[in-house]
């Protein structure tokens, strides 16, 4: 944990049950050899006496943005310049959607804009809440603006419910926070590129064939990568999702346009992820015009579109290759069955038929089997997924090639 080791973190508290947990996070970050200065949100008061966080951190605790004892003594402009890491924890979801709309109405607010460190947050609350629409927007937005999100975990929660919301463990905060700070984390240094999303195959102007990938879990393992220090190149079928912060993002259509811009790109790559639904079959021809609907029937004649996935493992100086195998049944052996026949290094099983898994949704759960073994991750968030699954293809990535030294 030497990364905090004489850092300044800034620790908000806002006001959830799981304040009382804020108290130990504090102590730990002390522990860690962090300055911790504590500001804390007027309904955070409600939950645990300023005074307990003063005794934690040993520093006064800072309530109010017009303060002028304390304003005078640091100003929250000053305050947020003196921050190494900004750290929301408990973060309730009123919280979360004030700061994905770039609020500033109190102190803990206008810290979070005006500060140029890195911003995390744990949040916490009902199972429902974090699951609404609303929340689940607020943290796309907040992803995409770089802001880092550490948990939730799940289990029983203060309202009596069980299910994902409650506030991540204080030791587990503090190991992701020191992961943020790290200079080079595992993944530092690798070259990563990641396809994501469905591919769209014209039939003539206004109609195409498509399929029901939302670029979720593609954008999740870019993002994932991209936080571990790799760099990233992106290349993305259509979706509608902001970008995820990678250094190169590569906006493609058709599944003959994705090889291309993959091949275009892939020399010098460490690391292939195909998280992509790439259509297997394209139109054989594409009219100009669209289509009239003077027959009753029409038919079209499909032709197969290049495996971008095997044409990558096939390459001399091939990266470490990770395919994703999208089943509704028999899901471990079709699996199976691509990791040999396209010669991969892991393949990400997705039994797509599984209620919360697969297409368009938040959550997934992935069986990723390698040559001698496999591991399951999930069911989780698919961002929580994605970070668990970049470790994973990191060690692996790492193992192969001290095998391979000579
Ligand atoms: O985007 P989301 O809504 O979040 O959904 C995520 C997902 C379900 C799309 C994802 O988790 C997933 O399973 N992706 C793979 C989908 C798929 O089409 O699998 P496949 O079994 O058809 O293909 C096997 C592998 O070969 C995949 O890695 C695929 O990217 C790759 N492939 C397939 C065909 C082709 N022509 N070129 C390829 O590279």
């Amino acid at each position: 944990m030497g990364e905090l080791n004489g850092k300044h973190v800034i620790l908000g508290i806002t006001g959830g049950i799981a304040a009382y947990k804020a108290a130990e996070l504090a102590r730990r970050l002390k522990d860690a050899g962090a300055a911790v200065r504590v500001v804390m949100t007027a309904s955070a008061v409600e939950f645990v006496s300023p005074l307990t966080l003063q005794a934690v951190s040993g520093q006064p605790v800072r309530t109010r943005l017009l303060d002028s004892e304390a304003e005078s003594g640091m100003d929250h402009i000053e305050f947020a310049r003196w921050a190494d890491l900004v750290v929301v924890a408990p973060a309730t979801a009123n919280f979360l959607a004030r700061l994905a709309g770039g609020f500033a109405d109190d102190l803990l607010s206008t810290l979070c804009l005006a500060t140029e460190a890195p911003l995390a947050v744990a949040p916490a609350m009902n199972r429902v809440m974090w699951s609404k629409a609303a929340t689940r927007r607020n943290l796309v937005v907040l992803r995409a603006d770089g802001v880092r999100v550490i948990g939730p975990d799940e289990g029983s929660q203060a309202c009596g419910e069980t299910g994902p919301g409650r506030m991540s463990e204080p030791a587990d905060i503090v190991a992701a926070l020191a992961g943020i700070l790290s200079p080079r984390s595992a993944a530092g240094g690798l070259k990563v590129m990641v396809t994501a999303g469905p591919t769209f195959e014209a039939i003539d102007p206004v109609r195409g064939i498509t399929n029901h990938s939302s670029g979720k879990m593609g954008y999740a393992v870019a993002r994932a990568f991209a936080e571990a220090g790799a760099r990233v190149t992106l290349v993305s079928g259509p979706v509608h999702l902001p970008p995820p912060g990678v250094e190169r993002q590569i906006d493609v259509r058709s599944a003959q346009e994705m090889y291309d811009a993959v091949h275009a790109a892939i020399a010098g790559q460490h690391v292939f992820v195909a998280v992509a639904a790439v259509a297997d079959y394209r139109p054989e021809s594409q009219e100009s015009h669209k289509i009239k609907k003077n027959e009753d029937t029409v038919t079209l004649t499909l032709v197969r579109n290049p495996d971008i996935l095997a044409s990558v493992a096939a390459l001399r100086d091939a990266p470490f290759c990770v395919g994703f195998a999208a089943e509704t049944r028999d899901v471990e052996t079709y699996a199976r069955g691509k990791l040999e026949a396209k010669k991969l290094d892991l393949v990400c099983a997705n039994d797509v038929s599984a209620p919360g898994s697969g297409f368009n949704s938040d959550t997934n759960t992935l069986l990723v089997i390698g040559r001698d073994d496999s591991v399951r991750i999930g069911p989780a968030d698919k961002e929580e997924v994605a970070r668990i699954l970049c470790q994973l293809i990191t060690k692996r990535y790492e193992q192969k090639n001290r095998a391979q030294d000579p």
